[in-house]
C-alpha cells in the first residue's frame, strides 16, 4: 500500500452531457482503518448509464452524489487491510466504491465476490454484476417474455441490451434491436443471432418496426426513452408490455423531460408499462449468476467488453455510453488482478 493515492471528485454538476470540468482528479493520502473497517484496493470499476443520474438532483433510487465528494460506480477491489470479522485480507469484494486507487469500507453493502470457475474475472465483474442480471430480470420478471413472442430493443448493441437479444432469443422470441449504427447493427444480426436491426440514425424507426414486426410487438424493452419508447408504444400489439430498463437519452436533460406523445396507446392497445432497478433483486443474483453461466460457458451468450486501461480514463470511459462510442460493457481497470 502506498501513502498517496489518485482519486476523482465530482467538480460541477453538468449542463447536459458530461462536461470537461465536471471531475477533477486529485493526490490524496490513502486512508487509515479503524475497528470494523477494511481498506480495499480498486482492481476494476463498471462504467454505468445510472452513474449520470447519480450527478443530478433528481429524487431517484439512490444518494446522488454531491459536488465535492468522490465519483462513485460499481466497484472490484481487494481487501489489503482488514480490521473486520467478516474480511480477511485477500478477500475480493464488490459493492459501489470510489472512482479512486483505495477505499475504506465498514462492510455495509459490501459483498465477497465468488470465484467463476472458467469465467476470467474481468469478464465476471463486467458481465454478472449489472448487464446480465438486468437482462434476465428484465425480460423474466418485468416482460414476462413468451416462446412466439415478437421484442423490440432499444440501445440493443450495449452491454444490456446485447445480452437481452440473445436470452430473448433463448427464450424462443422474434428479436429486432435499434442501434445507432451499421456495424452495430451488423454485429447484431450476423453475430448475436438477432432477426433484424434497425440503425436509428439513418432509418425511420417506426417504419422499420413496421416492416419488420407487420403485426406488431407483444414487448418493447426500452433502454433510451424519447423518440425511441414513442416508436415503440406507436407499434405495440393489444395486451403488449412495455419495459422501462434504460432512459439513457434523458439523463442529462437540462430541463423537464416530456412524457412519451404516443402515451394514448397505453389505452388504445391494453399495454401494460412496467420499469425496475436491479439492485432490488441481489438475493436473486446466485441463481441469476447460475443461469448466465451456463448460457455463456455453452457459447450462447456472448458479449464484447470495452476495457479503458486506468483511473485517468474514468470520465472518457463513462462519456463513451452517452455517444453511442462504446463497444461493449464499459469498464475501468484500476488496478491489476489479484495475484
Ligand atoms: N433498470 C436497471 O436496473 C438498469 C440496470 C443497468 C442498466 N440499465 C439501463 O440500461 C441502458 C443501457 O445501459 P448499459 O450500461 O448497458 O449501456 P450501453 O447500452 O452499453 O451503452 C449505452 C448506449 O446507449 C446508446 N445511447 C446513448 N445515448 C443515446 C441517445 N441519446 N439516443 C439513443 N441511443 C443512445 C448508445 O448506443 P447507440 O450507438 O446504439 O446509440 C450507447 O452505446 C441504460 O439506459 C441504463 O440506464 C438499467
Amino acid at each position: 500500500v502506498t501513502d498517496r493515492m489518485q482519486c476523482w471528485y465530482f467538480n460541477k454538476r453538468p449542463r447536459e452531457g458530461l462536461d470537461a470540468d465536471t471531475f477533477v482528479k486529485r493526490e490524496v493520502p490513502v486512508p487509515d482503518i479503524g475497528e470494523g473497517e477494511v481498506l480495499i484496493r480498486m482492481v476494476l470499476m463498471t462504467m454505468d448509464a445510472t452513474n449520470r443520474v447519480w450527478l443530478t438532483e433528481w429524487d431517484s433510487y439512490i444518494d446522488p452524489v454531491n459536488v465535492g465528494d468522490p465519483m462513485r460506480a460499481f466497484t472490484l477491489g481487494e481487501v489489503v487491510q482488514s480490521k473486520h470479522p467478516d474480511f480477511a485480507v485477500g478477500t475480493l469484494v464488490s459493492g459501489l466504491g470510489p472512482w479512486a486507487e483505495y477505499y475504506v469500507s465498514d462492510g455495509s453493502g459490501l459483498q465477497a465476490f465468488p470465484h467463476f470457475e472458467g469465467v476470467d474475472l474481468v469478464d465476471a465483474f463486467g458481465i454478472l454484476t449489472v448487464a446480465g442480471p438486468t437482462a434476465l430480470v428484465g425480460l423474466r420478471e418485468i416482460a414476462k417474455l413468451k416462446a412466439g413472442e415478437t421484442i423490440a430493443i432499444t440501445a440493443a448493441a450495449g452491454a444490456v441490451g446485447a445480452l437481452t437479444g440473445q436470452i430473448a432469443k433463448i427464450m424462443g422470441a422474434r428479436v429486432i434491436g435499434v442501434a445507432g449504427s451499421d456495424a452495430k447493427c451488423a454485429w447484431l444480426t450476423d453475430e448475436l443471432g438477432f432477426d433484424a436491426a434497425i440503425n436509428y440514425k439513418t432509418e425511420d424507426v417506426v417504419a422499420s418496426l413496421r416492416k419488420h414486426a407487420p403485426d406488431g410487438l407483444d414487448v418493447h424493452f426500452e433502454n433510451v426513452g424519447g423518440e425511441m419508447l414513442d416508436a415503440g408504444l406507436t407499434v405495440m400489439k393489444n395486451y403488449g408490455r412495455v419495459v422501462i430498463c434504460g432512459l439513457i437519452a434523458t439523463y442529462g436533460a437540462a430541463g423537464e423531460v416530456p412524457g412519451p406523445y404516443m402515451f394514448r396507446n397505453m389505452i388504445m392497445r391494453r399495454l401494460t408499462m412496467r420499469g425496475f432497478v436491479i439492485l432490488d433483486y441481489l438475493d436473486q443474483y446466485p441463481e441469476l449468476w447460475t443461469q448466465l453461466l451456463q448460457w455463456i460457458k455453452a457459447g450462447r451468450l456472448k458479449y464484447r467488453l470495452n476495457l479503458l486501461e486506468g483511473l485517468d480514463r474514468a470520465p472518457e470511459a463513462l462519456g463513451l455510453l452517452f455517444s453511442g462510442g462504446n463497444d461493449g460493457k464499459v469498464m475501468v481497470r484500476v488496478g491489476a488482478d489479484p495475484a
